[in-house]
């Protein structure tokens, strides 16, 4: 798989990732230093494509991911947390996290609240508030979670997710009468 990145700078930012050789990202097979990045190909279909991902299992990637680094609470966080991003390997059985051009420090709560809205934008209240719990509570187990840093960042990342969607010209929320109902219930961690 050959990545062109957009930028030189983006290119920095995967390889940062890339050249740690983490179990759950495509492996890194060479670069041209510039703007090309050669990946090991991930066979498989991503989280937005599946019927039920397993959040337990994605919440173990963005927890390994979180615990690499941490600098005064801010820890390595994914940023694009697009479901395209995370891909199911059915032939290794284990899930796989790309795409780390837009990658920086910044609170871990904020990557979790930001994965969870694409769900809150898609699925119905009843499978949102499943997936939701699963996650969390798979989370937890390796990392904390900050119930107040959670609820001052709520917000904040809704308005980013919101601002970001609208750049791309998606507006799934729209057709969903749950994407309301759903956010709310984000706010009883
Ligand atoms: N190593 C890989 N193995 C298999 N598929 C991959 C791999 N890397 C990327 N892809 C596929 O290509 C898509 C785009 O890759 P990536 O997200 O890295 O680029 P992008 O420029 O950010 O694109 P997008 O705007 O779609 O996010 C991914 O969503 C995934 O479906
Ligand atoms: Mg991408």
């Amino acid at each position: 798989m050959i990545k062109i990145c957009n930028s030189p700078s983006e290119f920095k930012s995967e390889l940062a990732i890339y050249r740690r050789q983490l179990p759950f990202t495509p492996q890194l097979l060479d670069d041209d230093g510039r703007i090309t990045l050669v990946l090991e190909y991930i066979e498989g279909m991503h989280i937005g494509e599946m019927p039920q991902p397993d959040f337990g299992k994605i919440a173990q990637l963005f927890a390994a991911l979180h615990q690499l680094e941490n600098h005064h609470g801010k820890v390595i966080c994914h940023y694009d947390t697009n479901p395209r991003n995370y891909l199911f390997s059915p032939g290794k059985n284990r899930y796989f996290m790309l795409d780390f051009a837009e990658w920086r420090y910044d609170f871990p709560e904020s990557d979790i609240i930001h994965f969870l809205l694409f769900f809150a934008s898609i699925y119905s209240h009843r499978h949102f508030c499943e997936i939701f719990r699963q996650l969390i509570t798979a989370y937890r187990q390796t990392m904390p979670i900050n119930p107040i840093e959670w609820d001052i960042l709520l917000p904040e990342i809704i308005q980013r997710f919101d601002t970001r969607r609208a750049l791309f010209g998606k507006r799934e929320q729209q057709k969903n009468p749950d994407v309301l109902h759903n956010r709310d219930f984000m706010y009883s961690l």
